[in-house]
């Protein structure tokens, strides 16, 4: 959202289209490319609705994605990434191929953060039953960063302070069982799935593709607004409830949403990065 104040007028219709322009020229281009996509009646009614709606949250202008994406889109509180000090992280500070990890949109679901080093255009991924959906590729002056849910989407393995064995492997470093790299592979039942790709499911027995996080970048700053697939939050909740309980006190503080996620790499969290 812009800084400053609205503009000293009274008049409530300038006052719309002041913050509606604001916002359309902050918002990331490619949410910007998929609204115009849309049918020309049915973009006018949503800017009608959205001129106000902005105002509100940004994130709300996501909904719009929502209704696009089949209900794969959900948008959640629009979070701001910073780096352990609590200053904001800035794409330079996201080194390549490193595997940084993150909790959103609740502060016990974790996630992660991969600068792949390379563009990595929108793709649509394939559901089992036939459907698919769109998802729009990495962010940054290079589009190279992306961000996926670390909830495996077969039974839910998920990094734990303990030990991690769903993780990235980068291109220099394939994995011994697969030999497979530039991928995310879950070693609890060799799910593997592709960062590239929307997190589509490249082998092994999920039965959905990885969940991926949607980030926005404005004014140098990143934001993660919501969640795109298949997440495996309600179940990761129902199966974890002792672990998250121990860990957070409490259930209802492991599900409370967080409008800010402190951005790690992955070893410095987890104890024992299992590789296989
Ligand atoms: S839990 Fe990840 S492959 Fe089974």
């Amino acid at each position: 959202m812009p800084n400053g104040g609205p503009p000293p007028t009274e008049d409530k219709k300038l006052f719309n289209f002041y913050w509606f322009g604001l916002f359309m020229s902050e918002v990331d281009p490619k949410i910007f490319k998929e609204v115009q996509d849309m049918n020309r009646r049915g973009f006018i009614k949503v800017c009608g609705t959205m001129a106000v709606a902005s105002m509100v949250d940004p994130s709300l202008f996501s909904h719009v994605l929502a209704q696009q994406q089949d209900g794969m889109f959900q948008a959640y509180k629009k979070a701001l990434l910073v780096k352990a000090d609590g200053t904001p992280l800035k794409e330079g500070d996201i080194k390549p191929h490193v595997n940084y990890i993150f909790f959103y949109p609740h502060t016990a679901t974790p996630c992660y953060l991969i600068n792949l080093d390379e563009s990595v255009p929108p793709a649509e991924v394939k559901l089992r039953d036939g459907k698919s959906y769109r998802w729009m590729g990495g962010i940054g002056s290079k589009k190279s960063i992306v961000a996926y849910s670390a909830i495996c989407a077969h039974q839910w393995s998920y990094p734990t302070p303990q030990y991690s064995f769903i993780n990235y492997y980068p291109p220099h470093k394939p994995s011994d069982t697969t030999k497979k790299a530039g991928i995310i592979q879950c070693c609890a039942h060799l799910a593997l799935y592709d960062p590239k790709q929307g997190g589509s499911i490249i082998d092994g027995p999920a039965d959905f593709p990885l969940a991926s996080v949607v980030l926005q970048e404005e004014g140098g700053l990143l934001y993660a607004v919501g969640v795109l697939g298949k997440d495996q939050f309600q179940q990761f909740f129902d199966n974890y409830r002792t672990e998250l309980r121990q860990q957070y006190g409490s259930t209802a503080k492991a599900r409370e949403l967080v409008d800010k996620c402190t951005v790690a790499e992955v070893d410095k969290y987890v104890q024992a990065v299992v590789m296989c």
